[in-house]
């Protein structure tokens, strides 16, 4: 572990790393399947869909960023390849050949819950250490995916 202007004691800083490189991992694999999605989608809901994906993928690369930066910040190393990922990630494997639009929005909020069962998990481990910073990181992103899961299932509602 690096030094790190954070107060936490270092088993703390490790930890909440640990957990955050976690998400790091699903967040980066969520947000490849998610430009699947907008690449590959067709069918009447075009039109809206195609931009509100990308709205979910602009929105979880900002995240993805600010999850790898507090992990640094807690002196820990931030791990992203592609490779890395395949390997950590928790998400299930995105079926690609899928074109259908509601078949893509069921497909991604599935994965947005299984991202959002990570991240509640992180928080609980960066409360159980004392992180109230690194547990708003979370809450603000668990914020917006509720909102994203929300639009999809409704958009599946008959
Ligand atoms: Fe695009």
């Amino acid at each position: 572990m690096y030094k790190s202007p954070s107060h936490l004691p270092e088993s703390a800083r490790k930890a909440v790393a640990d957990t955050l490189n976690e998400r790091l991992a699903d967040g980066l694999d969520l947000h490849s399947q998610i430009k699947v999605a907008h690449w590959n989608i067709k069918g009447p809901g075009f039109a809206g869909l195609h931009p509100l994906f990308e709205t979910f993928a602009i929105g979880l690369a900002a995240h993805n960023d600010t999850i790898a930066e507090r992990a640094v910040t807690l002196g820990a190393r931030a791990y992203g390849t592609a490779r890395h990922v395949a390997g950590r990630s928790k998400i299930p494997e995105y079926p690609q050949e899928t074109t259908r639009d509601l078949e893509h929005v069921k497909l991604l909020a599935e994965r947005i819950e299984q991202y959002l069962d990570g991240v509640r998990e992180s928080r609980k481990i960066a409360e159980a250490q004392g992180d109230t910073d690194t547990v708003d990181l979370f809450t603000t992103v668990v914020t917006e995916f509720e909102k994203h899961a929300w639009f999809l299932r409704a958009s599946l509602e008959s």
